[in-house]
Protein backbone atom coordinates (compact mmCIF):
# COMPACT_ATOMS: atom_id res chain seq x y z
CA UNK A 1 0.00 0.00 0.00
CA UNK A 2 1.54 3.47 -1.09
CA UNK A 3 1.43 5.81 1.35
CA UNK A 4 -0.34 9.48 0.38
CA UNK A 5 2.40 12.33 -0.65
CA UNK A 6 2.37 15.32 2.29
CA UNK A 7 1.97 18.77 0.15
CA UNK A 8 1.61 21.90 0.81
CA UNK A 9 0.63 25.09 -1.21
CA UNK A 10 0.64 28.77 -0.84
CA UNK A 11 -0.74 31.96 -2.93
CA UNK A 12 2.28 34.65 -3.16
CA UNK A 13 0.81 38.31 -4.97
CA UNK A 14 3.14 40.10 -7.34
CA UNK A 15 3.98 43.67 -6.14
CA UNK A 16 3.77 47.25 -7.69
CA UNK A 17 5.79 50.27 -6.31
CA UNK A 18 3.03 53.11 -5.22
CA UNK A 19 6.70 55.41 -5.03
CA UNK A 20 10.18 54.41 -5.77
CA UNK A 21 12.66 56.95 -5.15
CA UNK A 22 15.83 55.59 -5.81
CA UNK A 23 19.70 56.75 -4.59
CA UNK A 24 22.78 56.76 -5.86
CA UNK A 25 24.54 53.25 -6.54
CA UNK A 26 25.74 51.72 -2.76
CA UNK A 27 29.27 49.96 -2.47
CA UNK A 28 27.64 46.73 -2.37
CA UNK A 29 26.24 47.26 -5.98
CA UNK A 30 22.41 47.76 -4.73
CA UNK A 31 20.70 51.28 -4.63
CA UNK A 32 19.44 53.27 -1.51
CA UNK A 33 15.38 53.12 -1.75
CA UNK A 34 12.47 54.81 0.00
CA UNK A 35 9.44 52.90 -1.70
CA UNK A 36 6.06 52.03 -1.03
CA UNK A 37 5.20 48.37 -2.02
CA UNK A 38 1.63 47.37 -2.70
CA UNK A 39 0.72 43.91 -3.03
CA UNK A 40 -2.07 43.19 -5.59
CA UNK A 41 -4.32 40.16 -6.43
CA UNK A 42 -2.72 38.60 -8.77
CA UNK A 43 -0.39 35.26 -7.50
CA UNK A 44 1.46 32.78 -8.05
CA UNK A 45 0.94 29.46 -6.65
CA UNK A 46 3.87 27.45 -5.05
CA UNK A 47 3.20 24.01 -3.59
CA UNK A 48 5.84 21.94 -1.87
CA UNK A 49 5.51 18.20 -1.60
CA UNK A 50 7.74 15.31 0.07
CA UNK A 51 10.30 13.93 -2.00
CA UNK A 52 13.51 11.95 -2.04
CA UNK A 53 15.31 15.15 -3.96
CA UNK A 54 14.64 18.67 -4.91
CA UNK A 55 13.32 19.21 -7.75
CA UNK A 56 10.63 21.90 -9.45
CA UNK A 57 8.04 22.43 -11.96
CA UNK A 58 6.92 24.89 -13.87
CA UNK A 59 2.85 25.36 -15.35
CA UNK A 60 0.96 28.42 -15.82
CA UNK A 61 0.42 30.86 -18.58
CA UNK A 62 3.89 33.18 -17.38
CA UNK A 63 6.13 30.13 -17.31
CA UNK A 64 7.43 29.52 -20.24
CA UNK A 65 11.85 29.76 -20.31
CA UNK A 66 12.03 29.87 -16.88
CA UNK A 67 14.90 28.18 -15.65
CA UNK A 68 13.49 24.52 -13.95
CA UNK A 69 16.53 23.97 -11.51
CA UNK A 70 19.16 25.71 -9.80
CA UNK A 71 19.07 28.89 -11.57
CA UNK A 72 15.55 29.19 -10.23
CA UNK A 73 14.96 31.78 -7.29
CA UNK A 74 12.74 28.78 -5.74
CA UNK A 75 14.85 26.38 -5.83
CA UNK A 76 17.74 28.46 -4.17
CA UNK A 77 14.89 29.63 -1.48
CA UNK A 78 14.49 25.61 -0.63
CA UNK A 79 18.41 25.22 -0.91
CA UNK A 80 19.20 28.11 1.69
CA UNK A 81 15.69 27.27 4.19
CA UNK A 82 17.17 23.53 4.32
CA UNK A 83 20.64 24.43 4.75
CA UNK A 84 19.92 26.84 7.07
CA UNK A 85 18.26 24.33 9.33
CA UNK A 86 20.72 20.98 8.52
CA UNK A 87 18.49 19.01 6.77
CA UNK A 88 18.60 18.06 2.83
CA UNK A 89 16.55 19.98 0.62
CA UNK A 90 14.01 17.03 -0.07
CA UNK A 91 11.08 18.59 -1.42
CA UNK A 92 9.28 18.67 -4.84
CA UNK A 93 8.30 22.18 -6.15
CA UNK A 94 5.77 23.04 -8.19
CA UNK A 95 5.16 26.92 -9.22
CA UNK A 96 1.60 27.80 -11.35
CA UNK A 97 2.96 31.01 -12.49
CA UNK A 98 0.72 33.56 -13.21
CA UNK A 99 3.18 36.50 -12.59
CA UNK A 100 5.00 37.93 -15.95
CA UNK A 101 8.64 37.41 -15.87
CA UNK A 102 11.45 40.19 -15.65
CA UNK A 103 8.36 42.86 -15.55
CA UNK A 104 8.62 44.73 -13.01
CA UNK A 105 6.34 42.96 -10.66
CA UNK A 106 8.75 41.03 -8.24
CA UNK A 107 7.38 37.43 -9.93
CA UNK A 108 10.38 35.89 -8.69
CA UNK A 109 10.43 37.10 -5.75
CA UNK A 110 7.30 35.55 -4.93
CA UNK A 111 7.99 32.49 -6.18
CA UNK A 112 11.24 32.59 -3.54
CA UNK A 113 8.91 33.82 -1.14
CA UNK A 114 5.78 30.97 -1.29
CA UNK A 115 9.00 28.13 -1.64
CA UNK A 116 10.48 29.43 1.81
CA UNK A 117 6.85 29.70 3.49
CA UNK A 118 5.66 26.18 1.76
CA UNK A 119 8.81 24.33 2.58
CA UNK A 120 8.93 25.87 6.20
CA UNK A 121 5.18 24.59 6.78
CA UNK A 122 5.92 20.76 5.30
CA UNK A 123 9.38 20.28 6.89
CA UNK A 124 7.42 21.98 10.45
CA UNK A 125 10.29 24.39 10.99
CA UNK A 126 8.97 26.39 14.38
CA UNK A 127 10.47 29.81 14.14
CA UNK A 128 12.60 29.90 10.74
CA UNK A 129 14.23 32.77 10.28
CA UNK A 130 12.50 33.82 7.14
CA UNK A 131 13.18 36.98 7.26
CA UNK A 132 16.75 36.94 6.84
CA UNK A 133 16.68 34.47 3.98
CA UNK A 134 14.47 35.81 2.10
CA UNK A 135 17.22 39.23 2.47
CA UNK A 136 19.68 37.02 1.35
CA UNK A 137 17.72 35.85 -1.80
CA UNK A 138 16.00 39.18 -3.10
CA UNK A 139 15.63 42.27 -2.38
CA UNK A 140 11.80 42.54 -2.53
CA UNK A 141 11.46 38.81 -1.32
CA UNK A 142 10.98 40.13 2.48
CA UNK A 143 7.71 42.05 1.26
CA UNK A 144 6.67 38.67 -0.81
CA UNK A 145 6.18 37.48 2.79
CA UNK A 146 4.66 40.09 4.33
CA UNK A 147 2.04 41.86 1.79
CA UNK A 148 -0.33 44.37 2.00
CA UNK A 149 0.99 47.46 1.81
CA UNK A 150 4.28 48.57 3.33
CA UNK A 151 7.06 51.39 3.48
CA UNK A 152 10.58 49.84 2.03
CA UNK A 153 14.02 51.48 3.09
CA UNK A 154 17.54 49.94 2.54
CA UNK A 155 17.14 48.63 -0.60
CA UNK A 156 13.79 47.67 0.45
CA UNK A 157 14.27 44.63 2.38
CA UNK A 158 13.45 47.06 5.67
CA UNK A 159 9.60 47.29 5.95
CA UNK A 160 7.23 49.03 8.30
CA UNK A 161 3.70 48.77 8.17
CA UNK A 162 1.69 51.83 6.04
CA UNK A 163 -2.09 52.39 6.67
CA UNK A 164 -4.00 52.49 3.93
CA UNK A 165 -8.03 54.13 4.04
CA UNK A 166 -9.39 52.90 0.94
CA UNK A 167 -9.37 49.30 -0.95
CA UNK A 168 -7.39 50.37 -4.27
CA UNK A 169 -8.30 49.15 -7.74
CA UNK A 170 -5.66 48.91 -10.36
CA UNK A 171 -4.86 47.62 -13.80
CA UNK A 172 -2.10 45.72 -14.67
CA UNK A 173 -1.04 46.02 -18.54
CA UNK A 174 1.91 43.44 -18.93
CA UNK A 175 4.32 44.01 -21.70
CA UNK A 176 4.98 41.48 -24.71
CA UNK A 177 8.96 42.40 -23.82
CA UNK A 178 11.10 42.09 -20.55
CA UNK A 179 13.32 44.32 -18.83
CA UNK A 180 16.10 43.63 -16.81
CA UNK A 181 16.14 44.75 -13.38
CA UNK A 182 19.92 46.09 -13.14
CA UNK A 183 19.67 47.13 -16.83
CA UNK A 184 16.98 49.94 -15.50
CA UNK A 185 19.68 50.47 -12.39
CA UNK A 186 22.44 51.22 -14.67
CA UNK A 187 20.51 53.31 -17.40
CA UNK A 188 19.36 55.52 -14.05
CA UNK A 189 22.80 55.70 -12.78
CA UNK A 190 23.40 56.99 -16.75
CA UNK A 191 20.85 59.67 -16.78
CA UNK A 192 21.41 60.51 -12.60
CA UNK A 193 24.79 60.39 -11.87
CA UNK A 194 24.24 63.02 -8.84
CA UNK A 195 21.30 61.52 -7.65
CA UNK A 196 20.83 61.83 -4.00
CA UNK A 197 20.11 59.82 -1.28
CA UNK A 198 16.09 59.59 -0.99
CA UNK A 199 14.96 60.82 2.82
CA UNK A 200 11.94 58.82 4.38
CA UNK A 201 10.16 62.48 3.73
CA UNK A 202 10.05 61.61 0.35
CA UNK A 203 6.83 59.49 1.01
CA UNK A 204 5.15 61.94 3.70
CA UNK A 205 2.58 63.13 0.41
CA UNK A 206 1.80 59.50 -0.04
CA UNK A 207 1.77 58.16 3.13
CA UNK A 208 -0.82 60.85 4.39
CA UNK A 209 -2.66 60.49 0.92
CA UNK A 210 -3.10 56.14 1.62
CA UNK A 211 -3.89 57.22 5.37
CA UNK A 212 -7.13 59.42 4.14
CA UNK A 213 -8.20 57.06 1.65
CA UNK A 214 -8.76 59.72 -0.81
CA UNK A 215 -8.21 58.58 -4.91
CA UNK A 216 -7.06 61.77 -5.96
CA UNK A 217 -4.92 62.40 -3.33
CA UNK A 218 -3.69 59.12 -3.93
CA UNK A 219 -3.25 59.72 -7.76
CA UNK A 220 -1.00 62.89 -7.10
CA UNK A 221 1.49 61.06 -4.71
CA UNK A 222 2.40 58.29 -6.35
CA UNK A 223 5.54 58.51 -8.40
CA UNK A 224 8.98 56.14 -9.94
CA UNK A 225 12.32 57.32 -10.21
CA UNK A 226 12.72 53.62 -12.78
CA UNK A 227 9.90 54.96 -14.45
CA UNK A 228 12.56 57.67 -16.73
CA UNK A 229 15.06 55.15 -17.28
CA UNK A 230 12.36 51.88 -18.05
CA UNK A 231 11.23 54.46 -20.88
CA UNK A 232 14.71 54.93 -22.39
CA UNK A 233 14.84 51.21 -22.68
CA UNK A 234 11.40 50.78 -23.52
CA UNK A 235 10.10 53.61 -24.93
CA UNK A 236 6.81 51.89 -26.86
CA UNK A 237 5.79 51.90 -22.80
CA UNK A 238 4.52 55.85 -23.12
CA UNK A 239 1.84 54.69 -25.64
CA UNK A 240 0.34 51.97 -22.68
CA UNK A 241 0.78 55.04 -20.70
CA UNK A 242 -1.16 57.05 -22.96
CA UNK A 243 -3.78 54.49 -23.45
CA UNK A 244 -4.42 54.24 -19.64
CA UNK A 245 -5.12 57.82 -18.89
CA UNK A 246 -7.14 58.13 -22.14
CA UNK A 247 -8.94 55.30 -21.13
CA UNK A 248 -9.73 57.19 -17.40
CA UNK A 249 -7.42 55.99 -15.02
CA UNK A 250 -6.81 58.21 -12.36
CA UNK A 251 -3.19 58.05 -12.27
CA UNK A 252 -1.05 56.08 -14.64
CA UNK A 253 3.06 54.69 -14.20
CA UNK A 254 5.41 51.80 -14.64
CA UNK A 255 5.80 49.33 -11.94
CA UNK A 256 8.88 49.45 -10.60
CA UNK A 257 11.73 48.53 -13.21
CA UNK A 258 8.62 48.20 -15.75
CA UNK A 259 8.21 47.09 -18.40
CA UNK A 260 4.43 46.77 -16.44
CA UNK A 261 2.26 49.51 -16.62
CA UNK A 262 -0.31 49.78 -14.00
CA UNK A 263 -3.29 52.30 -13.66
CA UNK A 264 -5.46 53.65 -10.91
CA UNK A 265 -8.95 53.17 -10.74
CA UNK A 266 -11.78 54.06 -9.08
CA UNK A 267 -13.79 50.93 -8.52
CA UNK A 268 -13.92 47.81 -9.50
CA UNK A 269 -16.01 48.10 -12.65
CA UNK A 270 -13.60 51.21 -13.27
CA UNK A 271 -10.55 48.79 -13.27
CA UNK A 272 -12.76 46.56 -15.79
CA UNK A 273 -13.37 49.60 -18.11
CA UNK A 274 -10.11 50.40 -18.09
CA UNK A 275 -8.69 47.42 -18.80
CA UNK A 276 -11.35 46.40 -21.99
CA UNK A 277 -10.29 49.78 -23.46
CA UNK A 278 -6.54 48.98 -22.52
CA UNK A 279 -6.65 45.87 -24.05
CA UNK A 280 -8.07 46.88 -27.41
CA UNK A 281 -5.55 49.74 -27.58
CA UNK A 282 -3.36 47.05 -29.09
CA UNK A 283 -0.75 48.88 -26.75
CA UNK A 284 0.09 45.59 -24.25
CA UNK A 285 0.12 42.10 -24.06
CA UNK A 286 -2.61 41.80 -21.31
CA UNK A 287 -4.50 43.86 -18.94
CA UNK A 288 -6.06 42.70 -15.90
CA UNK A 289 -8.03 44.02 -13.39
CA UNK A 290 -6.52 43.45 -9.62
CA UNK A 291 -7.57 44.47 -6.19
CA UNK A 292 -4.52 46.16 -4.11
CA UNK A 293 -3.22 45.21 -0.58
CA UNK A 294 -3.31 41.47 -1.15
CA UNK A 295 -2.00 39.15 1.55
CA UNK A 296 1.42 38.10 1.66
CA UNK A 297 2.64 34.40 1.36
CA UNK A 298 3.26 34.43 5.47
CA UNK A 299 -0.37 35.90 6.12
CA UNK A 300 -2.03 32.83 4.48
CA UNK A 301 -2.88 29.41 6.00
CA UNK A 302 -0.96 27.38 3.54
CA UNK A 303 -3.13 24.37 1.71
CA UNK A 304 -2.16 20.93 3.28
CA UNK A 305 -3.05 18.08 1.91
CA UNK A 306 -2.01 13.97 2.44
O1 LIG B 1 17.65 42.19 -4.97
P1 LIG B 1 17.39 41.69 -6.33
O2 LIG B 1 18.12 40.39 -6.63
O3 LIG B 1 15.95 41.60 -6.71
O4 LIG B 1 18.02 42.77 -7.31
C1 LIG B 1 18.26 42.52 -8.66
C2 LIG B 1 19.19 43.60 -9.18
O5 LIG B 1 18.50 44.86 -9.19
C3 LIG B 1 20.43 43.83 -8.36
O6 LIG B 1 21.47 42.96 -8.74
C4 LIG B 1 20.75 45.28 -8.64
O7 LIG B 1 21.39 45.39 -9.91
C5 LIG B 1 19.37 45.90 -8.78
N1 LIG B 1 18.90 46.51 -7.53
C6 LIG B 1 19.50 47.66 -7.07
N2 LIG B 1 19.08 48.23 -5.91
C7 LIG B 1 18.05 47.71 -5.22
C8 LIG B 1 17.40 46.53 -5.67
C9 LIG B 1 17.86 45.95 -6.84
O8 LIG B 1 20.43 48.16 -7.70
N3 LIG B 1 17.64 48.30 -4.10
Amino acid sequence: MSESVRSVSVDVPAKVNLLLRVGPRRPDGFHGLVTVFHAVGLVDRVTASDSDELSLSLHGPESRGLPAGPGNIAWRAAELLAAAHHRRPAVELSIEKRIPVAAGLAGGSADAAGALLACASLWELEGAELHSIATGLGSDVPFALRGGTALGTGRGEVLADVEVGASLHWVIAASSRQLSTPAVYAEFDRLHPQAATPDRSSATSVLDALRSGDLDRIARGLGNDLQEPALALAPELAATLRAGTEAGALAALVSGSGPTCVFLASGPEHAQTISDVVAASGTCRLAIPVQGGAPGAAAQTPHASR
